[in-house]
């Protein structure tokens, strides 16, 4: 057992004037999970009871979809009103105990809303996904404004029944490449109205949801953005435009910024630890975080690449970031803040390599496979089980093609046919 104590441990008071208990912050991670009517099901309120005993200071909810027409995925919890108050309110008992601080993700997906889903998904401009993975979204249509009036609208309804629930904070899904961040990038974006052109144009959206949530939440409720330091490709949002957006939300009174990267184009999960821009310890973003912090006083959570305790701890410990953000590790280790807290969960955790066996399958399929198994995992973990350890690849294509169908797997063109 480890006696010094670890500056993971330390407590952090955030603008709005909450204090959260210790620097672990789960980050969001969609747990496919909702019922087929779009409500948090009974195994959600379990994995959040559980990751709550687990110790971290606040818990992330995977996104929360904003309107029930446009799903990031199959499996999308949906608030659009107060019919699931209910069994949103047994989600947020279960996440708050323990003092864990429970904030809800929402989000729009816009373009990249699969089309096993929705075939109809909408975007600031008509601009397809053309990466690796635009075989799942069907070409977006454009915006109107008053539409768009009516998504911000939709964020604002989503953030206050989640507070009359119980939830202590709400997150803006910014990142990713969905619907925010498409109006954040240049390349998705070439609006000539207001929401379009400049930095200032393409970021009013954002500030708008934030605004409209901050007026009806009130000034002590912690709202939170996860925000891309750079879209990751061509065209996209680059690092200069993201402080900028990050400086300008730090004004506006953001709580938490949690910095992430990159869209369905080039995806996160398609790290490795070898990839990553920070070689040194392996942590993504840590070269932005480091300017941000410069920048910026609002508290930052850098998530992407953590894997052990002492890069946690030196992390905050040299103000690279105030809140460490964990992903998978989370969804294999519900109780890894507890464990490194009580000075037992010190070693390295090398996620498994997700594999079907057939290379032409793994890289077809790539981040999608990726993120099917950590949905099984989170399954598992949400009925009393434990995480695999081994990256079975072919069960999480069997998992994924149950949910999607297999004609979602399918070239567009091919399943258009189909
Ligand atoms: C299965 C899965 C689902 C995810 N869903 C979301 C999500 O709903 N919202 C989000 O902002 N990030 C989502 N992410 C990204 C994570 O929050 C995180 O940014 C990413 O996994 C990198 O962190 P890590 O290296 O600690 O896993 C998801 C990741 C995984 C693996």
């Amino acid at each position: 057992m480890s006696t010094t104590r670890s500056v993971l441990a330390e407590p952090l008071t955030l603008p709005c004037g909450v204090t959260v208990k210790n620097r672990f912050f789960k980050a969001p991670m969609h747990e496919a999970l909702g019922t087929p009517d779009l409500a948090p099901s009974q195994n959600i309120v379990d994995l959040y009871g559980r990751w709550a005993a687990g110790g971290a200071g606040i818990l992330v909810t995977g996104n929360v979809a904003v309107d029930s027409r446009h799903l990031g995925e199959p499996g999308n919890i949906v608030v659009e009103d107060e019919t699931h108050l209910e069994m949103l309110r047994h989600w947020a008992q279960a996440g708050t105990a323990h003092g864990t601080q429970l904030w809800m993700q929402i989000n729009h997906p816009g373009r990249q809303s699969p089309r096993s889903v929705n075939r109809r998904p909408v975007a600031p401009s008509e601009v397809p996904d053309d990466g690796g993975y635009g075989q799942f979204f069907e070409p977006p249509r454009e915006l109107s404004r008053e539409e768009i009036g009516d998504i911000v609208r939709r964020f604002v309804t989503t953030a206050r029944v989640a507070k009359k629930a119980g939830f202590t904070g709400v997150q803006i899904h910014a990142a990713h490449g969905y619907l925010v961040s498409q109006f954040l990038s240049p390349v998705d974006n070439h609006r000539t109205d207001e929401y379009g052109g400049s930095l200032e144009g393409r970021m009013r959206f954002l500030v708008e949801v934030y605004q409209g949530m901050r007026e009806t939440l009130g000034p002590d409720f912690p709202i939170s953005v996860k925000l891309n330091s750079s879209d990751g490709e061509p065209g996209g949002m680059t690092q200069e435009d993201s402080l900028r957006v990050a400086a300008r939300l730090s004004e506006l009174g953001v709580d938490v910024l949690e910095v992430s990267g990159g869209t369905y184009r080039k995806p996160v999960f398609e790290e490795t630890d070898s990839s990553a821009e920070d070689h040194r310890r392996g942590v993504y973003f840590a070269d932005y975080a480091r300017r941000l912090k410069e920048l910026v006083s609002m508290p930052v959570a850098l998530t992407g690449g953590f894997r052990s305790a002492a890069d946690m701890e030196e992390a905050v410990a040299e103000g690279l970031t105030d809140l460490v953000g964990i992903g998978r590790p989370l969804a294999l280790i519900p109780d890894l803040p507890q464990r490194i807290l009580h000075g037992a969960g010190r070693r390295r955790i090398d996620l498994p390599h997700v594999s079907t066996g057939v290379k032409a399958l793994d890289e077809a399929l790539g981040g999608v496979l990726v993120i099917g198994w950590y949905e099984m995992q989170m399954r598992r973990l949400a009925r009393g089980g434990y995480a695999s350890a081994h990256g079975n690849g072919l069960a999480a294509l069997a998992f994924t093609v149950r949910r999607h169908g297999l004609g979602a797997l399918m070239p567009r063109r091919a399943a258009r046919r189909g």
